[in-house]
């Protein structure tokens, strides 16, 4: 199959649209750029033209930091439309991806129940118990979040998913929505050549977008790939098996694993721990010391910390905590990485951060610079950290 750079790939699975309902999603992929490129900027205009000169008049300096900066801009019409039309565009990427998928959901139960010689490997266990704080919300507006089902075999959210990534990305992940993955492997080669996995973990996998890239980047690696929804894995494997990759997924929560002692010699997460809570986070790191083989490297993708940025950048980054029903980005986002690291059993000594480039942007010199709340893709860049055991 030719691959488009415009389009998803047309894995098996992967839910097909009419010309309306790729015309919607189109429709929205291009709202969310626009909103991006044309509208969002002048927010940062108007924070410094009008609201910082009226702060620091009535109280004699600068806003501190981006809570009071959100309690100004909340005050002012401009942003007010932006941040409901943002919102709207999130929960019309939402619709737009559950329309077709409601459509032919028996077909896409279908083929992922279908027999065949199997690469790689599919373990669920019914009885798993959802967290709390993973079920109390649904995480940036999916309806029924990840783990939701409503018939047997259910792989409608992890269908949903899929084709909504393309549309929040704005197509700029690549036909493959892989482009955090492939961008973290590239830096793990380059800075870690010594390291040679056997083994490779990878956690909150949803789909596998970010998994797969690993199966061509360490051949010789066998690939171990986790989550607590089964809609999402069910999805994940046929995706993998039609793409000819071979992963095993297993239902489990990355709190408690049943994987032996230093089974791992490369544990790796992306756009995982935010959605965490503040205990699931700890007991994950927790987990990633446990599973990892002396020597072994742990790295995580997320968009940067507040640290390194002003009161503004961080304010509009923030966006999706009070906006986009992602109660713990704000707080993962401030965490010190010497703490979770040294609480987890790490040496800390032995932490990075890195700004790594997009493998996609790098290979297609697409894209452009983007950054605004809900835009993970951060603008051709990501930011990653971790420790070595
Ligand atoms: C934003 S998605 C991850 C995206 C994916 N890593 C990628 O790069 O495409 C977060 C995933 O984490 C899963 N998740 C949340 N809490 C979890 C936990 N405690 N253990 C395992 N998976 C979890 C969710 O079900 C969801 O599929």
């Amino acid at each position: 199959m030719e691959i488009q750079d415009y389009k998803q790939y047309p894995h098996t699975i992967l839910p097909e649209t009419t010309h309306d309902e790729f015309a919607r999603q189109e429709f929205v992929k291009s709202l969310k750029l626009h909103l991006a490129t044309n509208v969002s900027p002048k927010n940062q205009v108007i924070y410094n033209q009008v609201v910082k000169p009226k702060f620091e008049k009535n109280h004699g300096r600068f806003p501190k930091d981006r809570h009071e900066v959100r309690q100004e801009m909340n005050q002012q019409p401009y942003y007010r439309l932006w941040s409901s039309m943002l919102r709207s565009s999130q929960e019309m990427m939402w619709s737009s991806c559950q329309i077709p998928v409601a459509r032919q959901l028996k077909k896409l139960i279908a083929a992922s129940k279908q027999d065949g010689v199997k690469l790689g490997s599919l373990k669920l266990n019914p009885d798993l118990e959802i967290p709390k704080y993973h079920s109390a919300v649904d995480i940036h507006c999916q309806p029924g979040a990840y783990h939701t089902e409503v018939c047997e075999d259910d792989v409608a959210a992890g269908a949903i998913y899929d084709s909504a990534v393309y549309v929040y990305a704005m197509g700029r992940m690549g036909p493959f929505n892989n482009d955090m993955g492939a961008s973290q492997c590239e830096y793990i080669k380059a800075e870690y050549p010594d390291l040679q996995p056997k083994r490779i973990l990878d956690l909150g996998c949803a789909v596998g977008h970010s998994t797969l890239p690993y199966v061509d980047a360490f051949p010789d690696a066998e690939i171990y790939a986790i989550d607590v929804a089964a809609p999402m894995l069910r999805y994940a494997h046929t995706r993998a098996e039609s793409l000819g990759k071979k992963v095993h997924f297993s239902q489990q929560n990355a709190e408690k694993l049943d994987f032996e002692d230093g089974y791992f010699d490369l544990i790796v997460s992306h756009i995982f721990l935010h959605e965490t809570s503040a205990k699931a986070l700890r007991n994950s790191l927790s987990e990633c010391y446990r599973l990892l083989s002396d020597g072994g490297l742990m790295v995580h993708s997320e968009t940067p910390p507040y640290k390194d940025m002003d009161e503004y950048e961080a304010f509009i980054l923030d966006w999706d905590t009070y906006n986009n029903n992602e109660p713990f980005w704000g707080y993962i986002h401030d965490l010190d990485i010497d703490d979770m690291v040294s609480e987890a059993g790490f040496n800390p000594s032995k932490n990075f951060e890195a700004l790594v480039p997009s493998a996609y942007e790098a290979a297609e010199a697409k894209r452009t610079y983007l950054f605004q709340g809900g835009d993970f893709g951060g603008g051709g860049i990501w930011y990653l950290w971790g420790c070595r055991k």
